[in-house]
């Protein structure tokens, strides 16, 4: 029951649907930014076999503990602990979860204001050979105003899909998409690896050295996992809470974490090729990194210049389209919780919490040459938006991420979780292997390396 309106909850269309909208809420940003950001900062090769691992060991395990939650609930993370915990401390994950959302929207809708941006850019033919894509991207991240301006902009848009509601709302972006973003990376990818000189980008993505691996790679690579499949938070058990009890949820919680963790691997395969043919260093560059490798690889695809203003904006649409849909998923988290727990109406949750969200990223839009101790944080040596994408965006979610697991393999117990992905046809393929995976590999390894990092810090 939708409190606000005392109609039935809203469900998805399908689980065709449901599956493409967790897709599209796991695959954006986290896949074509930061999974090459983080990579490249953390050795590259040796980072992308631990990233796998984790995604196989501890992002799929959770990916389905939190779907589960989702649909016995069929609540918002802070609801769905209490229902299934009344009156326990273990509420306040639902909480952690709900306000990192807000944080992460804040500074996600920044860089997603830079995509809207740059297809804009793209159109009017920016990117020719030889031009400067350094300049042009701090130029823009750079100057207060119109980086505000186009996280303000990207922030209301995903107001108005959020205020459609679920069906109307956030499926029908998803559906079409998706595909489409994806058979332009690998058009793209084709393009990079036959550069000159993509041979030294694809030595370092592909073959590791484990000298480089330290409790904070690992960590870092956890952490990116959860990122990019949207965990930790809560994103998972609130569309969980939307799936109809005729779905299967393994095999959905499986496609989404093939489809994202495909599309990460091929953004690496974008990047680092054409990082190596422009001679940039792979851990350099910050937050804009990501810009100024792709624009000159786009600015390189014949026939110039039509080559690049075609791929260009069309890939810029798509990934603007890509962070839309997982933006959407942040604020639907934060606005379902306002609505169940606060009676608010969807109308006053969406805009007010977006509001928050514009207000928080403001100092994170002018991190990145507009304000110079935003820009180096004084005693912290990093930008603004970094810091939190690093507290927020990795250490949170690697927390919230631990106790959920925690809370469904030891407190709420995998025996109910077990019945929940059975109500649909008695099946629960690999749920031992799953039993297992949540009870004892994703908390001990998460709790290890948290230890380990402590460790190494005194
Ligand atoms: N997964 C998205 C991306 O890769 C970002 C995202 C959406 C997210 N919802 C989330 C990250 C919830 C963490 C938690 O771009």
């Amino acid at each position: 029951m939708d409190l606000s309106t005392g109609r039935p909850r809203d469900t998805w269309g399908s689980k065709a649907a449901f599956v493409l909208a967790a897709a599209g809420s796991a695959v954006g940003l986290g896949n074509i930014w930061g999974f090459p950001t983080v990579a490249g900062q953390n050795g590259g090769a040796a980072f992308l076999l631990i990233y796998l691992a984790a995604v196989a060991l501890i992002g799929a395990p959770v990916m389905l503990a939190e779907l589960i939650v989702g649909r016995r609930t069929q609540r918002n993370p802070v609801g769905a602990f209490k229902d299934l915990a009344p009156g326990s401390v273990w509420v306040v994950v639902g909480g952690l979860g709900v306000f990192t959302g807000i944080i992460i929207l804040s500074f996600y809708s920044v860089i997603a204001g830079w995509t809207l941006s740059y297809i804009f850019k793209t159109i009017t033919g920016t990117f020719v050979a030889g031009v400067d894509t350094e300049a042009i991207y701090n130029e823009l991240a750079g100057s207060a105003v119109p980086a505000i301006s186009w996280h303000l902009l990207f922030i209301m848009i995903t107001i108005y899909v959020v205020l459609g509601g679920v069906r109307d709302g956030i499926e029908r972006w998803t559906k079409v998409l998706m595909p489409v973003l994806f058979a332009l990376l690998v058009l793209l990818a084709i393009r990079a690896v036959t550069l000159s000189g993509a041979e030294a980008g694809l030595a370092f993505y592909l073959k590791p050295d484990f000298s480089k691996v330290t409790g904070a790679v690992i960590l870092s690579a956890i952490g990116q996992a959860f990122f990019s499949l949207s965990l930790g938070m809560g994103a998972m058990i609130t569309y969980g809470s939307y799936v109809s009890k005729r779905d299967d949820l393994v095999s959905s919680a499986a496609w989404v974490t093939f489809a994202d963790t495909t599309i990460a691997i091929l953004a690496g395969l974008i990047i680092f090729p054409t990082l190596f043919h422009a001679g940039l260093e792979p851990g350099a560059g910050g937050p804009g990194m990501v810009f100024v490798v792709l624009t000159s690889l786009l600015s390189s695809i014949p026939p110039a210049p039509y080559g690049g203003v075609i791929f260009g904006t069309g890939f810029f649409m798509l990934l603007g389209i890509a962070a839309l849909t997982s933006s959407v998923s942040l604020l639907e988290v934060v606005t379902s919780w306002a609505v169940d727990e606060r009676g608010m109406s969807r109308r006053k949750a969406a805009i007010s919490l977006g509001a928050v969200a514009f207000l928080i990223g403001v100092p994170s839009a002018l991190a990145n040459g507009a304000v110079s101790w935003l820009t180096n944080l004084p005693g912290i040596g990093m930008d603004f938006l970094s810091f939190l994408f690093m507290l927020f965006g990795q250490y949170s979610l690697v927390i919230g991420a631990l106790l959920i697991s925690l809370f469904v393999g030891w407190v709420w117990g995998v025996k109910a979780a077990g019945e929940e992905v059975r109500e649909n046809d008695g099946e629960f393929p690999l749920g031992r292997t799953w039993g297992f995976l949540i009870r004892f590999v994703a908390p001990s390894a998460i709790v290890a390396i948290l230890v380990k990092m402590v460790v190494d810090l005194v």
